[in-house]
């Protein structure tokens, strides 16, 4: 069974390309290098022992892309590859509905004329807009996005879902990521940001190693235990796994399934700067600053329909979410090498 892995070389997809082999698929990465360098495909060989088919193609190259196909005998695409900065995406909206809405669109009409209609998406629980209430389900309205990053998701399972009314052959899981962190146990692959961090967690391991003097903690007047924004934290290899389950249910059936996939459980800003400093034995400087515009107070899932329908649920909790965080910041304080 061989799985196409877009955007494999990057944070989410690398760790899911070592529990996609270590589940027994065969993997083919298409990546860009848009966000991500190729030592991270290095490391997931010599983490799964295992060698794969690489190609360095952007998604929107649809003759690129149709070689793939036609070269690999494609069963699935797990499809992570696109733009992910919030605030960036404020600034450039162009290139991120060009890279993630049309990237989805050349990408879906190369797998529907090679006949491969099995998709597993990177959704958000961004998609929940500003209004519902915690813990999130999946039958909630979604839409009310607050930024171009946040409406190209909205707009990409509008599109998938169109795909599915369209043609019920295809099989489409929307997957709705909460706050994804931690890294690989051997702390050989991890998120490597690119300048400035914009989340909580690399910008924290980058104060521990003394990369950054100090965190901005965005407000302490909300409406939470301590005031600081809270967030459903969890575990990168806990969501690898997530999309193992959600690969063996499309190719099971066909289909239009959607999925947080979330801890249940909140933590607030300051509750993951204690436990970091606990799992890491450094103090982690911050400073309270003005609220970040477009944060919300509370924002958690509810995972029970992933368990029901997928049997998958998170195992790894935040001691462990940040012993693992700081193992691959501090065995790798300037990220990957060139
Ligand atoms: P990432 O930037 O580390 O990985 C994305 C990968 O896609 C990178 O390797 C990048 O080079 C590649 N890429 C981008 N555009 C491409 C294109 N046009 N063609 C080929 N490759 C391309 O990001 P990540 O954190 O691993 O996120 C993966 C997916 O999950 C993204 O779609 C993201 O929006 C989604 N997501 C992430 C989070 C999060 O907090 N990390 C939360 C919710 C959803
Ligand atoms: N925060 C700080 N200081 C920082 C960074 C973040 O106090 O330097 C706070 C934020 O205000 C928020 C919490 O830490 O309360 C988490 O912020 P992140 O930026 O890490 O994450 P968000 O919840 O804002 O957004 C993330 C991804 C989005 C995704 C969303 C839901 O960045 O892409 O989770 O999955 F849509």
């Amino acid at each position: 069974m061989s799985i196409l892995v877009t955007g494999g070389a990057g944070y989410i997809g690398s760790h899911t390309c070592i529990e996609l082999m270590n589940a027994g698929y065969d993997i083919v990465v298409v990546d860009n290098f848009y966000n991500s360098k190729k030592e991270s495909l290095k490391r997931i060989a010599e983490l799964s022992g295992k060698q794969f088919a690489f190609y360095e193609c952007d998604i929107r190259d649809k003759k690129g892309m149709d070689h793939i196909f036609k070269s690999e005998k494609i069963d699935a695409v797990i499809h992570f590859a696109g733009l992910k900065a919030v605030g960036e995406s404020c600034q450039k909206p162009i290139e991120y509905y060009d890279n993630n809405v049309n990237g989805t669109l050349a990408l879906c009409e190369v797998m529907k004329d090679n006949g491969c209609k099995k998709i597993v998406f990177s959704s958000s629980a961004t998609v929940y807009g500003m209004n519902n209430v915690s813990p999130l389900k999946e039958t909630m309205p979604t839409g009310g996005t607050t930024n171009p990053y946040g409406t190209t998701k909205f707009m990409i399972e509008i599109i998938l879902a169109d795909l599915f009314k369209s043609d019920n052959d295809w099989s489409v899981s929307l997957l709705r990521y909460f706050n994804p962190i931690g890294a690989h146990k051997s702390g050989r692959i991890g998120e490597d940001p690119n300048g400035v961090p914009n989340n909580l967690m690399p910008y924290i391991t980058q104060v521990a190693i003394g990369k950054r003097p100090f965190l901005s903690v965005y407000g302490n007047d909300y409406d939470t235990h301590d005031g600081t924004g809270v967030r459903d934290y969890i575990h990168v290899v806990d969501l690898a796994l997530g999309h193992v389950k959600a690969l063996n249910r499309v190719l099971s059936k066909s289909g239009l399934d959607v999925y947080n996939l979330g801890t249940g459980t909140g933590y607030s800003v300051l509750d993951v700067v204690k436990a970091f400093e606990k799992a890491s034995g450094v103090t982690v400087e911050y400073k309270i600053v003005e609220r970040r515009p477009g944060d919300i107070a509370t924002c958690y899932s509810d995972p029970s329909k992933a368990y029901e329908e997928l049997g998958w649920k998170a195992e790894r909790g935040i001691e462990e979410m940040c012993e693992d965080s700081w193992r691959w910041q501090s065995t790798n304080p300037a990220g990957y090498p060139d």
